[in-house]
Parts: C-alpha cells; sequence; structure tokens
C-alpha cells in the first residue's frame, strides 16, 4: 500500500532525522532524501509535502547547498525549517544576512498571524517558548510571503505564501525544547497538507510480511543473533513471513550479561518455536581474548571472531541464499546521504565480508528504533527485552579494564546485575540509558573482619541521554546507590571498593574502554 508520505529534504542538518521521527510520530509517513535529489525523482514519490531541513552552513558559503527552484512549482505544499527557510528565501528572491546576534538556544516567538500553522497553538501578540540555533536570518521575505511570527531578534521567525502553500520558519519545531513544536508539525502535516495519519506498526507488520515473503519465495534464509534488538526483531518478523525458511544463529560469545543467553535461547526456541544454533563460542572467545588489554584490539578480535563462528556455522547448516540483518533507518541515513557527516562507522552482525555470497533481507530498513520497539512489542517480544538498556557488541570486555579472564568476567557479571537489579528496584529502569558495572584494574586497601585486604574497585555507571551521543551521568538516590555498593562489596567475591563515575560525555565516553 503507498502511503501518504513527507519527504524530508536533508540540506546537512544534525536534525533531519528527528523531524522525520516527529513526522512518523504524527502517524504519516516519512523519509529523508539528499537536499539535490532530482526533480522526476522526487515527483515519482508524489510527496504529499516536502519539509527542507536545517544545515550548517550559511545559504551564501562557497558551495552551500541550495534549494531548487523547480520545488517552489510542484504545487506541493513545502515547509523550511532554519536554513531551510534561508534557502528557500534566497532561492525565491528573499535575502538573508548574518544576524547581528546569533541566537542560540531558547527564544521567545511572537505570534503574529494566529490560525493556520499556529492553529490552536497561540494567539496574535502571544509570546511562546521556543529553540532556535542560526547566524543567518532573513531580513527581506520573497513576494508572496507575510511574516507570521518573530522574535526579538529575528524579524522572520515565521512566513508564508498562504497562495502557494510555503511556509518557513527560523526556530526548531522538532525538538523538545520547543513544546508546541509537534503540533505545529501536526498542523502543516495533517491540515494544510492534508496527508493521511495511515502509518502504524500494526499494519507494517502485514506489509512487511508480504514483502519478505516476496523476496524470499522458496529460498532459505540465515540470521545472525547478537542478544541486541535490532537482530531479534528482524528475525522474528521474517519467521513470521517464513517459517521454517529461516535459521538462526546465535553466536554466544560468552561476554553478554547476566542471564542474557538463556533468555535468547529461551525466548527464539521455546516461546517463538524457531529454529535456532545456540553456539557456545565462549572459550573461543576468552583464549583469543587473553592477556590482550588495548580496547581497540579487544574489538577487533571480537569482530573478526564473531564473523569467523557465524561463517563456519553457516557453512555447515548450508544452503542458505539469504542473510536477514536488522540494519535500521538511521544506519542507512548516516551512511548514504551526502550531507550528513559521517559520525560513526556501522558495523552490523557480522561487518559483513565484501566477497558475500548472500542476499540480503533487512526488513528494519526504514524503522527508527523507537519504532522497532513498538514493533517488538506488537510482535510479542517479551518486555524486557524491548526495554532493556543498550548494549556493546563487543560485550563486558569493554568493561574489564586490562586483560579479560573467566573470574573477571564472573566478577563484572555479578556486580552489573547487582546495579541492574537495585536501580530496577527503585523504579528508575526505564529513566536511565544505561546503567553498569565496570570493572577497574585498580586494587586498594580495605579491612575485612580483622583482616587487611587488598581487592579491586569496581566503578559503577548510569546516564542519562537520548542517544548515546551526549550523556550526563544519573543523578541516583544516595540510598540506591548505598545499596549497591553495600551488595556488591557483600556479595561479590574479590570486590573491595565501588566508586561512582560522575562524567558527562562529553568529555568521557560512555563506556570506560
Ligand atoms: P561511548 O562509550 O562511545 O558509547 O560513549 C556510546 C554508545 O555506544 C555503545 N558502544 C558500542 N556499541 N560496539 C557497539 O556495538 C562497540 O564497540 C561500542 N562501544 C560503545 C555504548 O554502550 C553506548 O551505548
Amino acid at each position: 500500500m503507498a502511503h501518504d508520505t513527507v519527504l524530508i529534504l536533508d540540506f546537512g542538518a544534525q536534525y533531519s532525522q528527528l523531524i522525520a521521527r516527529r513526522v512518523r510520530e504524527l502517524g504519516v509517513y516519512s523519509e529523508v532524501v539528499p537536499y539535490d535529489i532530482s526533480l522526476p525523482e522526487l515527483e515519482s514519490r508524489r510527496p504529499k509535502a516536502l519539509i527542507l531541513s536545517g544545515g550548517p552552513a550559511s545559504v551564501y558559503a562557497e558551495g552551500a547547498p541550495q534549494a531548487e527552484p523547480g520545488l517552489f512549482d510542484l504545487g506541493v505544499p513545502i515547509l523550511g525549517i532554519c536554513y531551510g527557510l534561508q534557502a528557500m528565501s534566497r532561492t525565491l528572491g528573499g535575502q538573508v544576512a548574518p544576524a547581528a546576534k546569533r541566537e542560540y538556544g531558547r527564544a521567545d516567538v511572537h505570534v503574529d498571524e494566529a490560525g493556520g500553522l499556529f492553529e490552536g497553538i497561540g494567539r496574535s501578540g502571544e509570546a511562546l517558548p521556543c529553540w532556535m540555533s542560526h547566524g543567518d536570518k532573513v531580513i527581506r521575505l520573497p513576494e508572496g510571503f507575510t511574516v507570521l511570527a518573530h522574535t526579538g531578534n529575528a524579524e522572520v521567525a515565521a512566513a508564508g505564501d498562504l497562495r502557494r502553500k510555503l511556509f518557513g520558519v527560523q526556530f526548531h519545531p522538532e525538538v523538545i525544547h520547543t513544546p508546541w513544536g509537534k503540533d505545529f508539525l501536526a498542523n502543516f502535516v495533517l491540515r494544510v497538507a492534508g496527508a493521511r495519519p495511515d502509518w502504524s506498526m500494526e499494519g507494517f507488520v502485514e506489509e512487511a510480511v508480504q514483502a519478505i515473503r516476496r523476496q524470499v519465495g522458496g529460498a532459505r534464509a540465515l540470521c545472525g543473533l547478537s542478544g541486541g534488538i535490532d537482530s531479534a526483531v528482524a528475525a522474528v518478523l521474517t519467521h513470521r513471513a517464513i517459517g521454517d525458511k529461516l535459521t538462526c544463529v546465535f553466536v554466544d560469545h560468552g561476554l553478554l550479561r547476566k542471564g542474557e543467553a538463556q533468555q535468547v535461547v529461551a525466548t527464539f526456541r521455546d516461546t517463538f518455536g524457531m529454529r535456532l544454533i545456540h553456539v557456545d563460542a565462549s572459550r573461543r572467545f576468552l583464549r583469543q581474548l587473553r592477556g590482550v588489554t588495548d580496547p581497540e584490539r579487544k574489538r577487533r578480535i571480537i569482530g573478526e571472531e564473531f564473523i569467523r563462528t557465524f561463517e563456519a556455522e553457516a557453512e555447515q547448516a548450508g544452503g542458505f541464499e539469504l542473510l536477514v540483518q536488522g540494519t535500521i533507518y538511521p544506519d542507512v541515513i548516516e551512511s548514504g546521504t551526502k550531507t550528513a557527516a559521517t559520525i560513526k562507522t556501522h558495523h552490523n552482525v557480522g561487518g559483513l565480508p565484501a566477497d558475500m555470497r548472500f542476499g540480503l533481507v533487512e526488513p528494519l530498513r526504514m524503522l527508527f528504533k523507537d519504532e522497532v520497539r513498538l514493533l517488538a512489542a506488537e510482535l510479542g517480544l517479551p518486555r524486557n527485552s524491548v526495554t532493556r538498556h543498550p548494549f556493546p557488541g563487543p560485550g563486558l570486555a569493554i568493561r574489564i579494564l586490562g586483560p579479560v579472564t573467566k573470574a573477571k568476567l564472573e566478577t563484572v557479571r555479578e556486580a552489573d546485575a547487582i546495579v541492574v537489579e537495585e536501580v530496577t528496584a527503585a523504579g528508575l529502569y526505564e529513566r536511565i540509558w544505561q546503567c553498569f558495572a565496570v570493572l577497574t584494574g585498580s586494587r586498594s586497601v580495605g579491612v575485612m573482619g580483622d583482616e587487611r585486604s587488598y581487592l579491586y574497585t569496581v566503578a559503577v555507571r548510569a546516564v542519562v541521554s537520548d542517544d548515546a551521543m551526549t550523556a550526563d551521568w544519573a543523578r541516583l538516590p544516595a540510598e540506591v546507590l548505598d545499596t549497591i555498593a553495600r551488595r556488591i562489596v557483600n556479595e561479590v567475591k574479590g570486590v573491595g571498593r565501588i566508586v561512582y563515575d560522575i562524567t558527562a560525555k562529553p568529555p568521557a565516553t560512555i563506556e570506560w574502554e
């Protein structure tokens, strides 16, 4: 089924994905495309509306991305956000100039024209809090445009050509710091553009099942499970489509959290009745990691060993033409659009070898992480696997400073379980991005009974974050920290001191290695 679609033209903003997510939260399908997508290609997508994203450049800078004039003759409603407004103004004959004062952060936007995009949000003359982030501003609007709102610093905070349904805003309606931003986008997408809100995870399941069946036909597919939610959801969805034609391989590197491997096996084999090959490769991984201290070397070894183990199993099981992967939309956008800066290299399960002979089934390619979580619930995955904190691919190996040993793995796994248990008991687990224990390499002196002890220090880390790019340490109540510390020292052998990590990211990272 063709969904009404809003296309986000990406001019290089860090917020382009967020705009698409917000539109999807309104129930309308949305995708991010490069700003210079050709007009015929754009038209072939039959968008109900276009949103021009923000961008890092000044519209007059050399090589700055420009808005193609033909966009504005398509008869499709357009909203330009920040740079999008400036690019639209420039192309249509307005003028943009550096603002005397750059405006970053909170500002008050004064509504000049109520109704329309401000319908139900603010009356004329009312001041509304919003989020701004710009150095340039529009100083002369193109013909046909009127000012809809201003701030103390920007004469044009919102403007529109009502006849052609072309609009632009200097503020960012997509960020949570513009509290009415979602209503504003809803006015544009649902009222002005009249897009039909028919995008839901319930509907997605049926469409995806049909699409997977068409792609797979009579072939057989293999899926590598990592314990993470993306590969789990991709596997369950594919299983719903093709049943026993799917085989899953769970490479258990022995570096997972307490109870995690058992849960993967129970969920897939028992709950969903899927064909699952559980490879207990923990000894192999430990052997490869012996004596290794450098974190990047740990990562490389684990990544390589993972692929090798997976390939050996695939070979042995034999006869597969297709590989199922849990690639999600942010991976696709980050590796695909020209303008977005490359943030990190992605290595999905098995950072696949170039000479791979498999075709790929990637049923989550167009989904955001929060949609994957909704889908997981829709498919009946256990709640705790849906809400579980993110966990790095190299697992506990990068939460042990220095060489990884079986004994240290046991220690950090037990300590980690206590952190999670106590944060959960305090009702804080779902408000926290990640919480865990790190086995530092340092030992310190203590007294236990009447004896001098010389035991390991465990660092407890708990952070709040929206996307792991930045994070702050979680203000866990002192009583929770106290219980965690007492329990770890009492229950986990070899640990004599607990410290709480109170560094934000940046400058620290979330993980210690
Ligand atoms: P950092 O430590 O860079 O972590 O602030 C940001 C997020 O990424 C996770 N992380 C990893 N995930 N392989 C992964 O799959 C890795 O090597 C890796 N290193 C860090 C980390 O847990 C956090 O969520």
